[in-house]
């Protein structure tokens, strides 16, 4: 079988999407797949690469003197990757495409689009789940309507709150101290912040709209986080449970890549609140209609032991210390297998 793993992206997470696809990349079964790497620049270019995967990781992956331009092939009659080389153009067939890309341009629907489109079967969700699950605020709203239990929440676009300011952060108080403020559309915690008072709040809103022109508040749960790992199409299974302590004041973007978070698989929890979660994340993959895989986060609250959704991530982490790919090792599924797994479902 031959497969393409596409990586980096116009987006936000594109330095996590090159840890992710080294991490895939060197955990594809050999045996079964034929791989091809694509990467796209932060600009958006696609390259065919063939250097080592280690200059991926790094970033210089993109200076690569044999690199060459590359596009999806639009021809759904022979589904493939066209190549630019000195004799002309080159098909080179695929029969799956893994897009390991977090965030926008590639977690939300449109690469999913570009693969319907182009008759290429796509890990993951389809753009319908794909574009939800990417934006908060429609989640949410799925969510409520599925009677999943979350944080309280609300939601403004930017210009609600240009335009009148002091209603938005009157509604957003209402929440109670402290709330977090997120872009609807982002990932990794990029943008995110977590006010603690009105001063806070207004400068939190500043960050966050740096990303999106929706926001979405959340009232802040004092719990543990915990993740869950889903798997499947019609009949997803759910992974062990695993429990983050972040090292900072929330698992931002540093204690989530570049500082000493721990991971405790399975979480120090009691078997039936680890049951709930693993049949909640199973109800919201099917809810929000995902197929492929999730992860599902979750906060349980310290005070009652309540389990609220905290988000779901379609194409979640990859990278060497990601949750996902530990969550099924823990569960019996080493990480080859894994990948096998996906890219199989893919093709269903
Ligand atoms: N958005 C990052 C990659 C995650 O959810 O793991
Ligand atoms: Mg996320």
């Amino acid at each position: 079988r031959s497969v393409a793993v596409l990586f980096g992206g116009n987006s936000s997470e594109y330095e996590v999407s090159l840890m992710s696809a080294a991490s895939v990349l060197s955990n594809i079964p050999t045996d079964r797949y034929q791989i091809h790497m694509v990467g796209i620049t932060k600009e958006g270019q696609w390259i065919y690469y063939t250097g080592p995967v280690d200059e991926i990781q790094n970033g210089v992956w993109c200076e690569h003197p044999d690199n060459r331009l590359a596009w999806i092939s639009p021809d759904s009659t022979a589904p493939g990757l066209m190549v630019a080389s000195t004799g002309g153009n080159r098909l080179i067939p695929l029969d799956v495409v893994f897009p390991v890309l977090h965030g926008k341009n590639g977690e939300d629907g449109s690469i999913q689009g570009l693969m319907q489109l182009a008759g290429i079967p796509c890990v993951g969700c389809s753009v319908a789940a794909s574009a939800v699950c990417m934006d908060k605020v429609y989640t949410n709203m799925v969510l409520d309507s599925a009677g999943i239990p979350q944080a309280k929440w609300d939601w403004c676009h930017v210009s609600d709150y240009r335009s009148s300011p002091r209603e938005i952060l009157d509604r957003v108080e209402k929440l109670g101290y402290p709330v977090f403020v997120k872009p609807a559309n982002a990932g990794s915690s990029v943008g995110v912040g977590k006010a603690k008072d009105r001063a806070s709040l207004k400068a939190c809103i500043q960050e966050a709209a740096k990303w999106d022109q929706k926001l979405l508040f959340e009232e802040g749960i004092d719990g543990i986080e915990v993740e869950c790992a889903v798997l499947g199409n019609q009949c997803p299974i759910a992974s062990v449970v695993g429990e983050i302590s972040p090292c900072n004041e929330f698992y931002d973007y540093e204690a989530k890549y570049e500082a000493d978070s721990q991971l405790f698989i399975p979480a120090r929890l009691p078997e039936e609140t680890s049951e709930l979660i693993r049949q909640t994340a199973v109800k919201a993959f099917r809810a929000l209609d995902c197929s492929g895989l999730a992860r599902v986060d979750f906060f349980v609250r310290r005070s009652d032991g309540a389990v609220l959704l905290n988000e779901p991530n379609t194409i979640p982490g990859f990278t060497s210390i990601s949750m996902y790919p530990k969550l099924f090792d823990a569960s019996g599924l080493p990480y080859p297998k894994l990948l096998d797994r996906l890219l199989g479902l893919a093709m269903e």
